[in-house]
Parts: structure tokens; sequence; C-alpha cells
């Protein structure tokens, strides 16, 4: 059987839980690949329509915002579903979200998102990670080891489910509610967060790390002035690995010693932030 996953991840959680989940297929004797969304991977429709044909089940994969999917994430489901849908042969699909604090989206939504298409929600698993969202709070990195470990556990449960063809459908409870009443608000805040974004001209040395590897494409250099565009799914990227914190929030230069910036689990469970090696492909 072959599992390929879709994803997106800003700062590295939600592909550190798909790279788990794709070797425990692989390591239980089955296939498994796994896609990036971002801009820069420049998936055509005709990859789509193949790599959803290769595959006996579908995954989907993201982080949680503010009780939602990152716009990047419904501009590809939407686009994926149009491509492929109505499938010939029924698939199941699967979903991973990672998220900090509540995860109020569940797996109703998913599965109105996927209509049409000839996808059917069978797994649907919320990993506790960290919030990547700008804090002067420290990491924990102690909590975060103990969450990654308890993500093994429910990435090995979603793939034992999914070999033996039964269901795992989490994420259903009163956070629900929640999702339902800042669903209302936060989109719009998203979509208006490029407006905040800009560069301290002082600190950038540009080096292009933002503009390389922001994606959704949304930041552009405009004769000597950085540009951030509609489209920017406020995935926090560009704040959080500018190497010398020059990303700016409302015009505020945040001292990366006072807002230590995050950048993913494998750089930062239990490692010192001095020894750890930024990545962010
Ligand atoms: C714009 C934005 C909104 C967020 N909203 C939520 C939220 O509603 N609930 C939550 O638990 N975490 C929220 N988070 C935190 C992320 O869901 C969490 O850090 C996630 O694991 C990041 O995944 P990534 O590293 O793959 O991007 C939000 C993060 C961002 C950037
Ligand atoms: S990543 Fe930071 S230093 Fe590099 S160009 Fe962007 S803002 Fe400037
Ligand atoms: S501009 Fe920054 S926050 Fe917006 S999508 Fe690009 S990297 Fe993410």
């Amino acid at each position: 059987m072959k599992y390929t996953t879709f994803y997106f991840s800003g700062t590295g959680n939600t592909r550190w839980a798909v790279s788990e989940f794709t070797n425990i297929i692989q390591e239980k004797g089955h296939q498994a690949e796994m896609f990036a969304i971002d801009i820069g991977t420049q998936l055509t429709d005709v990859q789509i329509r193949t790599i959803v044909n290769e595959a006996d089940s579908i995954g989907f994969a993201n982080p949680i915002y503010g009780g939602d999917l990152p716009p990047i994430m419904r501009t590809f489901l939407n686009r994926m579903v149009g491509l492929i849908g109505p499938l010939a042969t029924v698939k199941n699909a699967y979903v991973i979200n990672t998220y900090g604090y509540v995860n109020a989206f569940g797996p109703k939504e998913m599965q109105k998102l996927l209509a049409g298409s000839g996808l059917t929600l069978t797994a649907y698993v919320n990993i506790q990670l960290c919030n990547n969202v700008t804090s002067s709070k420290p990491l924990d990195r102690t909590k975060l080891a103990k969450r990654m470990e308890r993500g093994r556990h429910e990435l090995n449960h979603l793939a034992d489910s999914l070999i033996a063809g039964r269901k795992r459908i989490k994420g259903h409870g009163p956070q629900l509610l929640i999702g339902a009443m800042i669903r209302q608000k936060v989109p719009e805040a998203i979509a208006k967060f490029y407006q905040t974004l800009g560069v301290d001209r002082t600190t950038c040395t540009r080096c292009m790390v933002c503009v390389k590897n922001c994606p959704t494409g949304s930041i552009r250099m405009k004769g000597d002035k950085f540009v951030f565009s509609a489209g920017c799914t406020a995935c926090m990227r560009c704040y959080n690995f500018c190497p010398t914190g020059a990303i700016t929030i409302d015009g505020v230069v945040a001292d990366p010693q006072k807002f230590p910036r995050y950048q993913g689990p494998e750089a930062s469970a239990l490692r010192d932030p001095a020894t750890r090696q930024d990545d962010v492909s």
C-alpha cells in the first residue's frame, strides 16, 4: 500500500510529524511519500493528479491557525479537489494537524473541504507540539521533547489504523465550539497579516533567505525595498528564520535575545540554541 501526504509546514513542526509518519509507514513495510505544497515545489496539475492516482491513501498535514487551515492549505485543497474529483474509485484520506495550545478545527470541517473529491476521511489526528508565534516566553524544550514522544505514539497508532483499514478520528470535543467562533474573525486577521510585516534596514544583511524561503512567494524586492504582499499565509517563517532577526511586525524590531525565534522541533527540542542548525527546506 502507498500512503502519500501533502503537507504545509511554516516552521517545521508539521514537517517533523509527516516525516516521522512517513518513516513509520516505511518501517512497517509499506510505501510512503511526502510532498510540500510550498510555491517553491511547484507541483503541477499533472503531478498532483498522478500523485493522487498512484497512492492508495492520501494525507493532508498542516498547522492549525485560529481554529482553521492556513490559507495556503485551503487553496491547495480547493485546487486538488477541482483537479481530481470525483475519483473513479473512492480512496481513504487522513489528516495530521499540529498545534500549540488548542486545535479547534476538527474532522467535520475537513470532510466538508474534501466533498466531491471521492476522498473519504478515515483518520484525523492532532499532534500538540508548541507555539511558533512571536513570544517573549522561552521555549520549554523538555515539554516539547515529551510532546514529540507522544506525537510519535499517535503517529504510530495512525499508521497501524490506516494499514488495518480501521477508522481513527480524533479531535471531536468542546474545543470545536471555540473554532466556530474564532473562524469568524481570524481569517481576516491572517489575510491582512502581510501588512504588518517589514524589514529593519539597519540589521538586514540582504541575504535573501526570507525572499527565497517564503512558501507563498509573498516577499519581493522593489528597488531597494522589501515588499510584502497579499497571499502571505502568516506562517512566521520569515520572522523566525531571518538570521539577524530583522523582520519586523507592526514596525517593531524584536530582539532575538528577548523574543527567542522558533526554528522547528529538530533544531529546538532539548538542544542548546547555540548549537542548533537552521534548516527550512
Ligand atoms: C497565524 C497562526 C495562528 C495560529 N493559531 C493557532 C491556534 O489557533 N491554535 C493553536 O493551538 N496553535 C496555533 N498556532 C500555532 C501553530 O499551530 C503551531 O505552532 C504549529 O505546530 C506550527 O506548525 P509548523 O511549524 O508546521 O508551521 C498558530 C500559529 C500561527 C502562525
Ligand atoms: S532574511 Fe533577514 S537579513 Fe536576510 S534579507 Fe530577509 S530580512 Fe534581510
Ligand atoms: S511573508 Fe513571511 S509570514 Fe508571510 S507567508 Fe511569507 S514567510 Fe510566511
